[in-house]
């Protein structure tokens, strides 16, 4: 599989101020990849980039083994391999069932294969039952859930994931990562998260990146990164004081 995403001395900067720099980052396909880091540290503004949402200033950057031009047909094509779940999902006005059709149906997805497809990730995450309730009157916890299925609706290649469980019950939390895990491991697609759950993170993770004031500053298997930071500000947010 292509190496879903080749950094190279990608900048953002907003005003004079610079929020992200990374040198070098080469994320190899299938794994499961969590970036921490305190507020503000550029984590989203990572995502966001590589999702190609958001244009970088300087520096290269490679997608799905193409080199990224910014060309709308090629941006077309790239972003329909992704999908984002960000902390609070906008729901799209219409029935949970609209909602998770969308993607597919933007794709002229048979109407057969999307009515299956969609009640069977309803079913996943456990929304079977509010099929046809209006999207916009689900809670936060229910909202995030339909996200869920609607981003993995379209089968892509990359998932990423902004704190997608921040704001949703312990119970359903775990649940949301047993899926993470599931469609990791069925259909091997790359999953990139941000969370500032610790757990989550050491749950989850394959490889976990640690950001500070944008730049990645550790990077390496999950385990050693929690039991065995090399970076001082590592060990100090690890161990939940202010990193300066
Ligand atoms: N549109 C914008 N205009 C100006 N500054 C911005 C903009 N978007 C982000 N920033 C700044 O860039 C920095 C990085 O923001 P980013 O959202 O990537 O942080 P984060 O690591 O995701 O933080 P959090 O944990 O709070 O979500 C922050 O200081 C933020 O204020
Ligand atoms: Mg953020």
């Amino acid at each position: 599989m292509k190496t879903p995403f080749k950094l190279h001395n990608v900048i953002k900067r907003y005003g004079e101020r610079e929020v992200l720099h990374i040198d070098q980052l080469s994320i190899p396909a299938g794994k499961i990849y969590t970036i921490l880091g305190p507020n503000g540290s550029g984590k989203s503004t990572l995502l966001r980039i590589m999702a190609l949402l958001l244009v970088n200033d300087e520096g290269e950057l490679e997608v799905l083994g193409e080199k990224v031009t910014w060309e709308k047909r090629q941006l077309l094509r790239l972003r329909r391999q992704m999908s984002m779940v960000t902390q609070t999902s906008f729901m799209f006005q219409g029935s949970v069932y609209y909602n998770v059709a969308y993607g597919m149906r933007v794709r002229k997805t048979s109407s057969r294969k999307i009515r299956s497809r969609v009640g069977e990730l309803l079913e996943m995450v456990g929304m079977a039952a509010y099929r046809d309730a209006d999207a916009r009157t689900l809670s936060g916890g229910e909202r995030q859930k339909v996200a869920l299925a609607r981003a993995l609706a379209v089968n892509p290649r990359v998932l990423f994931l902004d704190e997608p469980t921040s704001n949703i019950d312990v119970a359903s939390a775990a649940e949301i990562e047993k899926y993470i895990r599931h469609i990791n491991q069925e259909q091997q697609t790359t999953i990139i998260m941000v969370t500032h759950n610790l757990f989550q993170a050491r749950r989850l993770a394959d490889e976990v990146f640690f950001i500070h004031e944008g730049r990645i500053i550790e990077k390496g298997p999950g385990e050693l990164i929690f039991t065995q930071p090399r970076d001082e500000r590592t060990a100090a947010f690890l161990r939940g004081e202010t990193v300066f």
